[in-house]
């Protein structure tokens, strides 16, 4: 697929930045963007080679302002619903990959930008970001899974606050409220820091990440028993190679080689 939307650049170290990319529209998220998200996130599921997803919006202002308002003419009572079920369906396959992406959070992150933040594995965010989700003021609610994810991550009362309110808050609010884990000074800053990270968890064993992923996302879950699955995980990462290669490495005394078998 070749995107009109999205720059997708992977660096020598596995590490890929997928850049949502209509700073005219503040990144807004049409439908055709929402596609071609889907499809580079599938690709990602599909590439061992990637050790890493960033996630950014091109510009300074913004990461993404939401849905495309101006696509909104085109819903109805009729299909709205087949409108965020497509929008948690991508959402989802974010949430759920194995391979860890962050939320680069670079300027505006309102509505469907503040609802993709909240499906990435982590947040960190420039010092102009700003997050809302201020669907009350078109007269409607965030339908991309945002009343779930924002109320599992920041609570119930300031969750619904923010999207009763419709207001924003700044970078360094988000943090206090555990939304972001590092604000930083710059875009530079903020992108090197996510590699920092990516770097980081790309030397742990990816089976035992992907499992850290599952167990997590089993909490939002109410038909799944959570510590059952941390079980079933635990007991999963005991039959890899990488768990041998992990306990000798220690009593060895040396770096772990994981290979992901
Ligand atoms: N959908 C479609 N276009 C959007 C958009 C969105 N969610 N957000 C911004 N844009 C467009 C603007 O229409 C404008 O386009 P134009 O230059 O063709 O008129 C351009 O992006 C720049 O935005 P502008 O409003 O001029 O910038 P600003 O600095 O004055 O304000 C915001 C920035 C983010 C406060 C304002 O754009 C805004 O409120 N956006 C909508 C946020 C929202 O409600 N999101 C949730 C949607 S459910």
């Amino acid at each position: 697929m070749i995107y009109q939307n999205l720059l997708v650049d992977t660096d020598d170290n596995g590490i890929q930045t997928i850049t949502i990319n209509r700073p005219d529209k503040l990144n807004a998220l049409s439908l055709e963007t929402l596609k071609e998200l889907k499809d580079a996130v599938h690709q990602v599921y599909d590439d061992e080679t990637i050790k890493g997803v960033i996630i950014t919006g091109s510009g300074e202002k913004a990461f993404v302002a939401g849905a495309d308002i101006t696509e909104f003419s085109e819903i109805n009572e009729l299909n709205a619903r087949k409108f965020a079920e497509n929008g948690q369906e991508t959402f989802k396959l974010i949430e759920d990959c194995h391979t860890p992406i962050i939320a680069a959070v670079n300027g505006f992150a309102l509505g469907g930008g503040c609802e993709l933040t909240l499906a990435c594995h982590m947040r960190l965010a420039t010092a102009n970001a700003k997050f809302g989700q201020p669907e009350v003021n078109l007269g409607i609610i965030p339908g991309y899974g945002g009343t779930q994810r924002l109320t599992r991550i920041i609570g119930s009362g300031k969750a619904f606050e923010l999207m009763a309110t419709g207001n924003t808050i700044s970078a360094d609010e988000a943090e206090e409220y555990g939304l972001v884990n590092y604000v930083c000074e710059s875009k530079d800053a903020l992108l090197a820091k996510c590699e920092e990270i990516l770097l980081t968890i790309g030397k742990k064993a990816p089976h035992a990440v992907g499992q850290v992923i599952d167990c997590i996302n089993a909490v939002s879950d109410p038909e799944k028993n959570g510590f059952q699955i941390e079980a079933n995980a635990f007991a999963n990462c005991c039959g890899t190679e990488d768990f041998i290669e992990g306990r000798t490495a220690f009593i060895e005394k040396r770096a772990p080689n994981f290979t992901g078998k």
